[in-house]
């Protein structure tokens, strides 16, 4: 396992209003259970009105659907509402947020490389690099070709990543 907190997080920890956009290749599935999840946890926390959460994908066939039904389902044995309409990624979204998270290797790369500039590609960061279990995955896979166990394994990722990402954001880590 070879995961490190990235810096930029942990530089957004005094940080009144922190923005978050969440990116998989559909954004039908990982991300937009990312953004329910991160929003549900912050409320939990009492800090919602410090985020704006949002996610994209970087495939835009699906736009203006919601989350594919098996995550919808799965998130919402867990408690999680997802009512996110996919939307594809956009050159502003690296200006309007603060960080840019990336479910896998693949995501990242095109990430980084459609940035506009270095000062934006820096913001972009791994999903995995915030969780602290599971040291069995270097990514959040892609849950669209496999049955529930696939979802199920997202969820633990995400559930365990967001509540790091959170403390990190709060300057506890
Ligand atoms: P996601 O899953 O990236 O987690 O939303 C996928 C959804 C759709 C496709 C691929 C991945 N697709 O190729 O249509």
């Amino acid at each position: 396992m070879n995961r490190e907190i990235p810096q930029v997080a942990k530089d957004l920890s005094g940080k009144d209003k922190v923005r978050v956009l969440f990116v998989c290749l559909g954004n039908i599935c990982r991300s937009p259970a990312a953004e329910g999840v991160m929003r549900s946890m912050a409320e939990e926390r009492g800090e919602a009105g410090r985020y704006s959460i949002d996610s994209a994908g970087l495939y835009g066939g699906h736009a203006g659907e919601l989350p594919d039904s098996r995550m919808r389902v799965h998130a919402y044995q867990r408690g999680y509402r997802l009512d996110h309409r996919s939307r594809p990624v956009r050159v502003s979204d690296f200006d309007d947020f603060d960080l840019v998270v990336a479910m896998d290797h693949s995501n990242y790369d095109r990430l980084r490389g459609f940035a506009p500039t270095v000062e934006t590609e820096r913001k972009v960061v791994k999903m995995i690099d915030f969780v602290r279990g599971f040291p069995q995955f270097d990514c959040v896979p892609d849950p669209y070709y496999d049955g529930a166990e696939g979802f199920e394994n997202v969820l633990d990722l995400l559930e365990d990543g967001c509540a790091c990402m959170l403390d990190v954001l709060d300057g506890r880590h």
